[in-house]
């Protein structure tokens, strides 16, 4: 039997209202506890719903049939700040989310990045940089914090033009995510403790996210074990779990997590969807 597969399912900015979003969360932990061999499942919500989540996760005021015991599910926050206090208008900081029961900070999302593809430069989203997103991740390890970090190439593989024209570009985007890997990363090992467990890796190629075309399983497998060596090597010496996002839904995730490299899926738009959900985890679970 393979470890345990991870989920992460990203709320992004939805839903519209708290009683939507306790609603959600309770069919989601409920599925979560209630199969059997249950695949690890973290939920990520919007800032405004993290302290409610909480109280419902640890059941002050939890509805849950499967009882008032403490949930095995796990709150992520979609982003978190550097600096620790006081002048910074808007931001949440690391120590707020921890002392909140939060357990996770997802980091460098591709929503909140400022890409540069191949063909020329483009902004999504919070305009972030890799210098940021460097900063967010030693700020949350130091916290107590585990980091979800995605990265992931902008261009879809077989579309960057070179000077001998378009290219299947697999080498290109294993540049990028390398490159990218390195910039987020630097000054990690010595705060990352202990090793392993406060580091996951998201491999979410942009051009997947959302758009219901995700990558090719063997494509994925493919750079997931690169990315899993880079961060092997003596550098780091690290064996995060790695997983994989874009587009994912029930009928296409046992694909990828029959892959062994795939170590789970970080899912968007179907974390809404509770039958999704609930199929999602059930196939998740079968397969750890
Ligand atoms: P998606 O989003 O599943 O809607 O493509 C993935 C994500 O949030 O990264």
């Amino acid at each position: 039997m393979s470890a345990k597969k991870l989920l992460i399912f990203n709320w992004k900015m939805a839903p519209d209202s708290l009683k939507e979003a306790i609603s959600l969360f309770e069919r989601t932990r409920t599925c979560a506890d209630k199969t059997r061999n249950h695949a690890e499942t973290i939920i990520a919500p919007p800032f405004v719903y993290l302290s409610n989540l909480s109280k419902v996760k640890s059941s002050l005021f939890g509805r849950s049939p499967v009882g008032r015991q403490k949930s095995k599910v796990a709150l992520a926050a979609q982003n978190v700040f550097w600096e620790d206090s006081v002048a910074y208008t808007g931001e949440i900081s690391a120590s707020m989310l921890k002392d909140l029961g939060v357990e996770y900070a997802i980091i460098g999302h591709s929503e909140r990045r400022k890409y540069l593809s191949a063909e020329g430069g483009f902004a999504s989203g919070g305009n972030e940089t890799d210098k940021m997103i460097n900063k967010k991740i030693l700020a949350s390890l130091k916290a107590g914090l585990k980091v979800i970090l995605c990265v992931g190439e902008p261009t879809q593989r077989g579309q960057t033009r070179t000077e001998r024209g378009l290219t299947r570009n697999i080498k290109w985007a294993k540049n990028y995510v390398k490159n990218q890997l390195e910039k987020d990363l630097k000054n990690l090992i010595q705060n990352l403790k202990p090793k392993t467990q406060n580091l996951i890796i998201a491999y979410e190629p942009l051009w997947s996210i959302g758009t219901g075309h995700s990558d090719a399983p063997q494509d994925a497998a493919e750079m997931i074990n690169f990315i899993k060596n880079i961060l092997k090597a003596k550098t780091y010496n690290l064996k995060p779990k790695v997983l994989y996002g874009g587009s994912v839904n029930s009928k296409n995730i046992a694909k990828f997590l029959k892959h062994p490299e795939i170590d789970g899926a970080l899912v968007g738009h179907a974390s809404l969807k509770p039958k999704e959900v609930k199929a999602i985890i059930e196939i998740a679970s079968k397969m750890c």
